[in-house]
């Protein structure tokens, strides 16, 4: 039995602000942010954004947004799953759920951007693009130096697709994974 089981995956709402922040703050290398910031992700970007709970507990959350100028790429902002719910599959499970939604039609491109030292999370982006039989791109972005006053590591910026019309196969392709 997978221990995903009994884990519920749904939109965030207004009143998970406060325990995304706490999880946030639970998953470093993930930067803090400020509580209102929580709230806008929970409340405007619920629609490209999830949560995952377990017994009325939240262990997971992914924040993302639609770029404004670019409407089939979902940038995909931070990806936390609390310590005792990692290495089961629910960071990738909870980024289908995301996609496979009826307002992500439009997605043809995931955007997001990865320290070159995480691990883990080049291994989701990977993942993800494999699942979704296309490819990986990253190119640099945001530089330390340039514009993280040397404060925190550089960040590559990662492009998966394109994505295409999702066809009967990869969809049960997807549940089989998922
Ligand atoms: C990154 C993170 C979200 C992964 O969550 P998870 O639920 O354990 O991830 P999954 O089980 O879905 O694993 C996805 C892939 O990453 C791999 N992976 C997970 N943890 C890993 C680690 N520490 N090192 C290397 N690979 C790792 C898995 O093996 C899997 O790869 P596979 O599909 O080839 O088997 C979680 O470790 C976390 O919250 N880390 C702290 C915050 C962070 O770094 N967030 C990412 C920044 S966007």
């Amino acid at each position: 039995m997978s221990n995903l089981e009994g884990i519920l995956l749904r939109p965030p709402l207004l009143e998970d602000g406060s325990a995304t922040f706490r999880l946030i703050d639970s998953c470093p290398p993930l930067d803090m942010n400020s509580r209102y910031c929580n709230l806008l992700q929970c409340s405007h970007f619920a629609d490209t954004s999830v949560v995952a709970e377990a017994n009325g507990e939240q262990v997971g959350f992914i924040s993302g947004y639609m770029l404004p100028n670019r409407l089939d790429t979902l940038f995909i902002w931070q990806v936390a799953v609390a310590k005792q719910a990692r290495g089961d599959g629910l960071a990738s499970r909870m980024l289908m759920d995301i996609i496979r939604r009826t307002q992500c039609e439009s997605v043809r491109f995931i955007e997001t951007t990865i320290t070159e030292d995480n691990h883990a999370s080049w291994a989701l982006f990977r993942g993800i693009a494999q699942s979704l039989s296309t490819q990986l791109h990253y190119s640099r972005w945001i530089d330390r130096q340039k514009h993280l006053d040397n404060q925190h590591e550089s960040e590559l910026l990662v492009r998966i697709g394109p994505i295409t019309q999702i066809t009967e196969s990869t969809k049960s392709k997807r549940n089989e994974n998922f």
